[in-house]
């Protein structure tokens, strides 16, 4: 079968790489894709954002199945436009992508299903926003309720810093009509956890879990970025959590969806807060995460296209899933700089290196290539993924592949996935 894959970054190369080892599979597009898809598929220049674009391309070219990684494209409708057309494709509607699309209609939702959420209230007047913004003594945190490229979430200990983010999202519109809406909300403390579930209608399949590194610097330090790295399986998730992030988080906010006409299809992703009082959900995502998604798609070894389509023709329930108990630790090389300004256009150096190594991956995310020579082109440049017999075993083998890819201005943390591994003492 032909499969498209729609997106150009880590987790869309790691997509491409679990879907092309499917003896099923001859043949994966990957629109637009990066230098490490175009090693193993076919990349085509089409706008991720362009679902007309997209159909059209898809019934050209007999495909079969379309995966699509981002969010922006899901909340555009190109599921709904592919499913009207009769084409194949894996990812939520329109209707049910507004978990992600709109955080005011995810806390109102949340609030319904009783879900454990950190306490809130959507603004839609700056005035408002700001008068109760004033009167917090404690830490805030002040989000654009629409898609704003992973930015639109401000992390203010200090309320006074708040406000100026109520400010640049209000008055200034630093991300357009995403920030008509604010949602603000109490600072929740403690460690950030990632659960990925497959959901077809009632039915709700949680992957193994996996954990990320938000702030650019080691120890959990500076700005937030997309992630810096992640690992799976994340220890701190133990079975008793997760049977009650699945019975308070998954069934209510799945359920509260078909109530509300947006039944829910595809990969369901939720950021959890682990917080003193339990877990509590900071976010729903509709897509699959990045990086989360290299560590746990090289402890896969089910066939990935038999999961997806399971999905799609509603056949989840029956999914028989076998997972690696090697533990996967993936290493984010990004350029000097990200998450604000960087440099592009280095060269990569190393990877052939690397690939010989037994046990490790690389994900490519911001890369190109221009003839011979693979160059960066993003923040996250690549996503330097092992496994290993533990957890430190496939830190060491990461990092031991991260030391030998160079180019120049190369910024990484030392620290992914200290927290998983057991310390003397
Ligand atoms: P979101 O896109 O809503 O998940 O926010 C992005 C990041 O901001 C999260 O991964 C957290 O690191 C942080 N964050 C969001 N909401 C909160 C909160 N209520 N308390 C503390 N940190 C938060
Ligand atoms: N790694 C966070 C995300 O994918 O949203």
């Amino acid at each position: 079968m032909r499969v498209m894959v729609i997106g150009s970054g880590g987790r869309e190369h790691a997509l491409t790489y679990a879907v092309a080892k499917s003896p099923r599979v001859d043949e994966v597009l990957c629109v637009p894709g990066n230098a490490g898809t175009a090693s193993i598929g076919q990349n085509i220049e089409v706008k991720a954002a362009d679902p007309d674009g997209l159909a059209v391309l898809a019934r050209q070219r007999g495909v079969d199945l379309t995966i699509v990684g981002p969010e922006a494209p899901l909340c555009a409708g190109i599921v709904d436009r592919f499913e009207a057309e009769g084409l194949r494709v894996f990812g939520p509607s329109k209707a049910a992508a507004r978990i992600e699309g709109d955080k005011a209609y995810a806390k109102r939702l949340m609030k319904l299903a009783h879900v454990p959420t950190a306490e809130g209230r959507v603004f839609e007047r700056y005035k408002n926003a700001r008068d109760y913004v004033a009167t917090r003594d404690t830490g805030v945190v002040v989000k654009a309720a629409g898609l704003a490229a992973g930015k639109g979430v401000s992390v203010c200990e200090d309320p006074a810093d708040g406000l100026l983010a109520l400010e640049r999202i209000m008055v200034d519109r630093v991300f357009g009509d995403a920030g008509d809406t604010v949602v603000v909300e109490e600072l929740l403390k403690g460690q950030e956890l990632s659960v990925f579930a497959l959901v077809e209608g009632c039915t709700i399949y949680v992957l193994e879990t996996v954990q990320d590194h938000k702030p650019i610097g080691d120890g959990d330090t500076g700005p937030n970025t997309g992630g810096m790295g992640a690992y799976s399986p994340a220890p701190i998730a133990t079975p008793d959590m997760m049977a009650v992030v699945e019975r308070d988080i998954l069934v209510p906010i799945v359920d509260a969806m078909r109530n509300d006409d947006a039944p829910y299809h595809g990969l369901l992703y939720v950021g959890l807060m682990l917080t003193a009082a339990g877990p509590k959900v900071l976010e729903f995502n509709c897509r699959f995460g990045d990086p989360e998604t290299q560590p746990i798609l090289m402890r896969l070894q089910s066939d990935l296209i038999d999961l997806l389509e399971a999905v799609v023709d509603g056949r989840l329930a029956d999914a028989e899933v076998h997972w690696s108990p090697r533990p996967a630790v993936c290493v984010v090389m990004a350029s000097e700089g990200y998450p604000g300004k960087y440099e592009s256009g280095k060269v990569i150096e190393g990877l052939d290196h690397v690939a010989a190594m037994k046990d490790v991956y690389v994900f490519h995310a911001g890369t190109r290539r221009i003839e011979n020579v693979t160059v960066t082109s993003g923040g996250r440049v690549l996503g330097v993924t092992a496994l290993g017999d533990d957890i430190a075993d496939a830190k060491r083998r990461a990092y031991e592949a991260v030391e030998a890819i160079h180019f120049q201005n190369a910024y990484y943390r030392r620290d992914i996935a200290d927290k998983a591994i057991p310390t003397d003492g």
